[in-house]
């Protein structure tokens, strides 16, 4: 098969992990015989800094001829500023409404091994196994804006479609887990709108079991019992929050993948973004620290959402199971292994199970 993908590495430790994730890939294309061409663009402070624009015209463009994009992070103390006019994540979310990627996919998946350095006491870890599904084009991230000397507001504004598309997504994935579905949100005018069309739409999934929770009772939830959860489906801001709890459930931010996806995945030719959880780590930035397996994750599954790719994405994951089990990992995972040791130890264990194939 061949295809282009572009890359986007932007800030901080942004280009060590897409660096990790393009020999995976590279590795992956010559193993099974395709044909991947890699195009790097600027987002974010880096592109800032190149063009003025935190998505200037030539990544928007790269982007919307693409295949897929994979995304390392942006931001950075350099472009944080409060009061300056451009900042880094503007572009990120610029780029998100461009694709039309509304379903963000944060799979959590406790490995044994990550599982004994999570926080929470191992008979709670045990079993865990969840897909957060993030709304990322709506909510108050996208809503007006003003800002005065003395005041600022946020509009957080959902419309019935923009919740209909992302639950449709969340009750499908379910169907194919263990037809859990918990919705979450709070007490506002937007959650009581997102409690309604979740009912009404989990009315067309009888076999999906549905439940609601509020996101304060969620956060707790995900520390007392997270194994009892199948897919959580919440609006953009509550998922922003709940995964980076999450992830620290499976040991560390740096394990994290996501896929955000549009409508590709109805049929529709339009890229899926890929991207680990984790920002660009300014503290860690530069010093080979960075743990890539949130990005190698994600470019399992761009292989299996945007590429159809699924042996190839089997093959990563197994890979980064078997590393988690044996290898010298990341300081943040409580090994001394560098960003570099580390890929090349999944390289390695894509190359054995081949062998053992
Ligand atoms: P962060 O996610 O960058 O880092 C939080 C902590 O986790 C840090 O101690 C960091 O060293 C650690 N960490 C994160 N990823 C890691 C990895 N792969 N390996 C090892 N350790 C890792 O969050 P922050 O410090 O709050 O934000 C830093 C900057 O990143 C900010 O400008 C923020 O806006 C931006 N950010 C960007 C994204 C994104 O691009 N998607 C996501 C979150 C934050
Ligand atoms: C993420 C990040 C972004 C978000 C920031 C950088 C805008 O935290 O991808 O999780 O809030 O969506
Ligand atoms: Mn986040």
């Amino acid at each position: 098969m061949k295809a282009s993908i572009v890359v986007l590495p932007g800030d901080g430790i942004g280009p060590e992990v897409t660096a990790a994730g393009i020999v995976v890939l590279e590795h992956i294309a010559e193993r099974f015989g395709h044909e991947f061409t890699f195009s790097e663009h600027a987002i974010g402070g880096a592109a800032i800094d190149e063009f003025g624009d935190p998505l200037p015209p030539s990544t928007r463009e790269a982007c919307a001829t693409a295949d897929a994009v994979l995304l390392g992070a942006v931001g950075g103390p350099k472009w944080s500023d409060p009061n300056a006019s451009v900042r880094p994540e503007q572009g990120l979310l610029a780029l998100r409404k461009q694709l039309g990627v509304f379903a963000n996919v944060r799979p959590l998946k406790l490995h044994p091994r990550s599982a004994a350095l999570s926080p929470l006491k191992a008979e709670r870890t045990r079993g865990v196994d969840l897909v957060f599904i993030r709304e990322l084009t709506g909510g108050i991230y996208f809503g007006a804006k003003t800002r005065t000397a003395d005041a600022a507001t946020d509009e957080c504004r959902y419309t019935v479609v923009e919740i209909e598309r992302v639950m449709r997504h969340a009750f499908a994935l379910a169907r194919t887990r263990r037809k859990r579905v918990t919705s979450v949100a709070k007490v506002l005018e937007t959650s009581r709108l997102w409690r309604s069309v979740a009912t009404r739409i989990g009315a067309e999934y009888p076999d999906v079991a549905l439940e609601h929770q509020l996101v304060d009772s969620m956060a707790m939830l995900l520390l007392t019992r997270p194994a009892d959860y199948d897919v959580i489906v919440t609006e953009n801001m509550f998922g922003d929050i709940l995964t980076d709890e999450g992830a620290v459930l499976a040991g560390s931010l740096g394990l994290l993948p996501s896929a955000s996806l549009g409508e590709t995945t109805l049929g529709k030719n339009r890229a899926g973004l890929y991207e680990p959880i984790h920002g660009s780590a300014p503290d860690i930035a530069g010093q080979s620290l960075a743990n890539p397996l949130g990005t190698i994750l994600s470019t399992a599954m761009l292989l299996r959402h945007s590429l159809g790719l699924t042996e190839e994405a089997e093959l990563i994951e197994a890979a980064v199971d078997s590393v988690l089990e044996h290898a010298n990992l990341t300081r943040d995972l409580g090994g001394t292994a560098t960003t570099h040791e580390v890929t090349q130890a999944v390289l390695e264990a894509c190359l054995s199970r081949a062998e053992a194939a």
